[in-house]
């Protein structure tokens, strides 16, 4: 895939018309999501869904929970775009666009999963602790991070 110009990838609210990029991107990532899980996730009216968008096409979408203390339940990018600021960039404006109300932003994550990691601590989250044992499949621990949204965004 060639290389993405970040002006020209835009944040939208997730909507049926991307289902079909996201079904695509889904299924090259093999890390034991449910499809019938990932789409009610998405389209479940408790949750806010964001995607971004470039020349048409969802690149990379993400789904949040958005009580006041909201959950960040996944991000992903397709795996030929990655490493290009797409995450990044959907992370920020997504959690923006977040209702005022959300007061702090929580995730879970593997603790192998050193990209995601490092893409949430680069955006001030902050480690709260460790659910031991809390994957499977393969085994793994949770790291449960946090991100603390002020009167303004406190984004790094
Ligand atoms: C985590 C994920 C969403 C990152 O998306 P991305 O579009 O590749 O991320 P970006 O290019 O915006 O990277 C942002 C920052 O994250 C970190 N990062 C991303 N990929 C990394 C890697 N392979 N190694 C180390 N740091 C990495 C870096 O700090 C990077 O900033 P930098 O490039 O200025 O150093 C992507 O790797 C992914 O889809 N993974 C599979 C799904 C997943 O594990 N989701 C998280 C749990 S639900």
């Amino acid at each position: 895939m060639e290389n993405i110009n970040l002006e020209n990838l835009k944040i939208e609210t997730f909507s049926i018309n991307h289902i079909e990029d996201v079904t695509s991107i889904h299924s090259k990532v093999l890390d034991g999501w449910s499809m019938k899980g990932l789409i009610g996730d998405l389209a479940n009216q408790s949750t806010e869904s964001y995607v971004a968008v470039y020349e048409d096409r969802a690149l990379a979408f993400c789904s949040f929970i958005a009580t006041d203390d909201a959950e960040l339940v996944f991000i992903c990018t397709h795996p030929l775009c990655r490493r290009q600021g797409v995450g990044e960039k959907l992370l920020r404006e997504a959690i923006i666009a977040l209702p005022k109300t959300v007061n702090s932003i929580v995730l879970e994550v593997r603790s192998q999963n050193e990209p995601a990691i490092k893409m949430y601590e680069k955006m001030g989250f902050v480690t709260l602790g460790k659910r031991k044992n809390f994957y499977s499949f393969p085994e793994d621990d949770a790291i449960v991070m946090e991100l603390i949204k002020g009167g303004v965004m406190e984004l790094n």
